[in-house]
């Protein structure tokens, strides 16, 4: 990076103190990690930004849907700044809420949404968090679906039994986590198409589902295939594939293990020497494991698939800015969530924080 930019980063970083607190999600660029108070995954973020009650202003970097979350979690005084307002999330703009809405009067048509539970991933906007809470139902992230799935079943009679998740808006998590952990099968999975009449789906089909998986995936991680996994066990024999549970679900079932960005990092730090691993993951992580690493062989699954290029928005230059910004009394980006919303939202997300483990 500029070494004047560097500078500038320093002190702005110094002459906030502890006013600020910077989260840097694990796709973070190696120029913005660097000035991170904590890094983690969308679920130790979120913990965290609810952490910090004496700060008053958190630096996001990541994208919209987690500072929005930051917004609700932190109190009304604290300001939360997204250093790039355009750093969205491409699965995230898969399901607008009056979509949702009309989901929703599907379900209530077909006489199945008593028996439903929404629950939504935490890639998603405040305002299906909030339809979430408002539904009984609750968030989840990659490292804790599988509770969040056995919560849900469990107010509508058990995993065994006939009761329905809606689960939005990433199709990969929720079919990966209910029939990798869950055991139901792929045939009790149905995807609702927010674009077409009645999500595409008959009545009869909603009434058989027990997981209606909304149609959204991740542009990133739905590139993987089941071709690489085959084609680096061929290059690397040995080798260990660890894939994100937001890859397709024949790509989950051809890796070894599969996890969130921080089981990833924790996997990488308990292995082996010597070992050699294929990660399918965003690339920005795989490079920084590679580089801390170099007594392991780590391997990109998918040498074509890159960057997540909304994460990417966040440079050093918009950090610079933003905390600078700061500096001189001015709040920048400030990401604040509608009180209605925000409240509704809050009660999906405490309920999230509830899960046990
Ligand atoms: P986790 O950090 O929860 O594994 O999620 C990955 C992701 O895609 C965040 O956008
Ligand atoms: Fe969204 Fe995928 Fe980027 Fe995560 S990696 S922010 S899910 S587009």
């Amino acid at each position: 990076s500029d070494p004047d930019l560097v500078e500038r980063a320093r002190a702005a970083r110094a002459a906030l103190g502890d006013r600020a607190f910077v989260l840097g999600h694990h796709y973070q660029r190696d120029e913005v990690i660097a000035f991170a108070d904590v890094t983690g995954d969308s679920f130790k973020l979120a913990r965290e930004a609810a952490a910090r009650p004496d700060a008053e202003f958190v630096i996001f970097c990541g994208v919209h849907f987690m500072a929005e979350s930051a917004d609700i979690l932190t109190s009304d005084a604290q300001q939360v700044v997204l250093p790039d307002l355009a750093a969205g999330c491409s699965m995230a703009d898969m399901a607008a809420i009056d979509q949702v809405e009309d989901a929703w009067d599907v379900l209530v048509d077909a006489g199945v949404a008593d028996d439903t539970v929404p629950v939504t991933y935490m890639n998603s906007t405040a305002a299906i968090k909030a339809f979430t809470g408002r539904h009984g139902g609750t968030v989840c992230t990659s490292s804790n679906a599988h509770v969040a799935l056995r919560w849900a079943f469990d107010k509508v009679g058990g995993v065994g039994g006939t009761g329905k998740v809606l689960f939005m808006p990433d199709q990969h998590l929720g079919r990966n986590t209910a029939v990798l952990q869950l055991g139901l099968s792929l045939d009790d999975c149905v995807v609702f198409d927010p674009r077409k009449p009645g999500g595409g789906l008959t009545t009869q089909q909603l009434k058989d589902a027990r997981m209606i998986l909304w149609r959204g995936h991740c542009s990133v991680h739905g590139r993987f295939s089941a071709r690489n996994v085959e084609d680096i066990r061929a290059a690397a024999p040995g080798v260990t594939v660890l894939v994100h549970p937001e890859c397709k679900h024949e790509v989950v079932t051809a890796a070894d293990m599969v996890g969130s960005t921080e089981y990833i990092i924790k996997a990488l730090d308990a292995a082996e020497p010597g070992s050699t691993w294929a990660i399918g993951t965003e690339l920005n992580l795989v490079r920084r494991l590679a580089a801390a690493h170099p007594d392991k062989k780590v391997h990109y699954l998918d040498s074509t698939v890159c960057f997540c290029s909304t994460m990417n928005r966040i440079d050093l230059p918009h950090l610079v800015w933003a905390m600078e910004s700061l500096v001189t009394g001015r709040v920048p980006n400030r990401i604040v969530v509608d009180a209605d919303d925000a409240y509704w939202a809050r009660v999906a997300l405490d309920q999230m924080l509830a899960l046990p483990g």
